[in-house]
């Protein structure tokens, strides 16, 4: 688990990472593809369910998945009456395994929010969650920051990480929340 206080965070109502809507490249994302097949997904460190309820108003099967007591209460309130079937629960991602793989996994803020030192754990998880032949589609952070979270890293880094385990689809700069524009770099990849 995170050596951050996640829940804390959550309770002193210190996020400044939630703005209040899904990531811009993922509604972008979703708009561009209508002909994919509307399979499991699961947003690991999904906060408040913004991007949980993208890829369930697109028709995907979609969970949420947080470590945070308070993000999986605020993600269920703030989905409650909007008729989408998006689900949530509590968990570590980092440990934790599926009872049934997904058929994607969605990245957003969660790889720069936990420690560097865990981040060959992190890959393992998302390959941990995946069917095989599943896709692992990545909204990256890309900021020089070494105190975190958020914690940078760079394109390199990533391809060095993931191309062992994933083939790279496309990758592009996405259309970003106005505080990360020319930050975030998508990547779409799918697990050999
Ligand atoms: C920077 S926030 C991003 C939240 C959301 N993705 C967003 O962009 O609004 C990171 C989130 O990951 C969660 N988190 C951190 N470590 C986690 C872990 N090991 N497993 C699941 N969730 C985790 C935190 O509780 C927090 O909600």
């Amino acid at each position: 688990m995170s050596t951050t206080d996640w829940e804390a965070k959550y309770q002193a109502q210190d996020m400044p990472w939630d703005k209040g809507e899904a990531s811009p490249g993922l509604v972008d994302f979703l708009a561009a593809q209508p002909q994919l097949p509307h399979g499991s997904v699961l947003v690991p460190g999904c906060g408040l369910g913004h991007d949980v309820r993208a890829w369930a108003a697109a028709g995907f099967g979609a969970t949420g998945f947080d470590v945070a007591p308070s993000a999986v209460r605020l993600a269920h309130e703030r989905t409650a009456g909007t008729g989408l079937a998006a689900k949530f629960q509590l968990g570590d991602f980092l440990g934790g395994s599926p009872a049934q793989p997904f058929d994607w996994v969605f990245e957003h803020t969660l790889f720069c929010a936990i420690d560097p030192a865990r981040r060959e754990d992190y890959v393992q998880a998302a390959r941990r969650w995946l069917r095989p032949g599943g896709n692992y589609l990545a909204v990256n952070y890309l900021i020089p920051d070494k105190e975190g979270p958020p914690f940078g890293t760079t394109r390199e880094e990533l391809l060095e990480r993931f191309s062992p385990h994933f083939e790279l689809l496309q990758e592009w700069v996405p259309r970003s929340y106005p505080n990360r524009t020319g930050l975030e770099l998508m990547f779409w990849w799918r697990k050999r």
